[in-house]
């Protein structure tokens, strides 16, 4: 097996990881009689342990499944994969971004490209909160606009009913939109982002807080940006202790 087979296969695990933690598994038990060379030969002997799926992560493999192999708009016909969403579904803080990017479609999985790597350091090193267990993460639209294109408003009418649920079965104490269409998205109106991030709003009775997107901070990666960043996480982070 070549190096980059085994860095593909690695990778490919720890999505299904990732995905098995997001239905609540957090335990694989593991014969450590396992005869390795055998292993894919046979089939597996192990059951994860599932460790009392919750209602809300129930309530959100209900509306994965309700959405399918999603044919609702015209995004299905580029994406490799839906990007539902990931973390934890009793997260007090849900951050919606815009719409997945090449790795995310390539991983199934939202915020994984550099912009969430950018998302991952706000979140760890700017509010000292850890991504899996502290956060859910999603987006308005769950697949890929080609060429990363802002998400077009028959997309958005399509998918939004999704998120809607999802926002609804979660019902954390803050959501925090990344970027201008997030936000618009949400607060169903146009907005000046850089006039009203930082601006406490409401959704659905949900305290709504609008920042900068992280791709929008690492195109224009000045001090202003990060400071106006930086202070919005503050806010959220206030709200979530309080
Ligand atoms: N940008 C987004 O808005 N969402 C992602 O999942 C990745 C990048």
């Amino acid at each position: 097996m070549t190096a980059h087979q085994k860095s593909a296969h690695l990778r490919k695990l720890k999505n299904q990881l990732i995905r098995l933690q997001d239905h609540g598994i957090d335990e694989i038990p593991c014969n450590s009689q396992l005869d390795l060379s055998s292993a894919s030969a046979r089939p597996s002997q192990s059951i994860p342990i599932r460790s009392g799926q919750t209602g809300i992560a129930q309530a959100l493999d209900h509306i994965r499944a309700e959405m399918g192999d999603c044919d609702r708009c015209k995004l299905c016909e580029g994406r490799k994969n839906i990007v539902f969403g990931s973390g934890n579904p009793n997260a007090q803080l849900v951050f919606v971004g815009e719409g997945p990017g090449a790795e995310e479609d390539e991983q199934g999985l939202p915020f994984v490209g550099r912009a969430g790597k950018k998302l991952t350091e706000i979140i760890e090193k700017g509010m000292g909160l850890n991504r899996a267990q502290d956060t859910y993460i999603c987006n308005i639209v769950k697949c890929r606009p080609p060429g990363n294109r802002d998400p077009e408003s028959d997309e958005v009418s399509a998918c939004i009913p999704f998120l809607e649920k999802q926002l609804q079965a979660i019902h954390p104490k803050v959501i925090v939109t990344l970027g201008k269409p997030a936000t618009e998205t949400l607060l169903g109106r146009k907005v000046a982002i850089t006039k009203e991030r930082g601006q406490w709003q409401e959704y659905k009775g949900i305290k709504l807080m609008p920042t900068f997107h992280p791709a929008y901070l690492l195109r224009a990666y000045t001090l202003e940006n990060r400071k106006a960043v930086h202070e919005d996480m503050k806010k959220a982070l206030a709200e979530l202790k309080r």
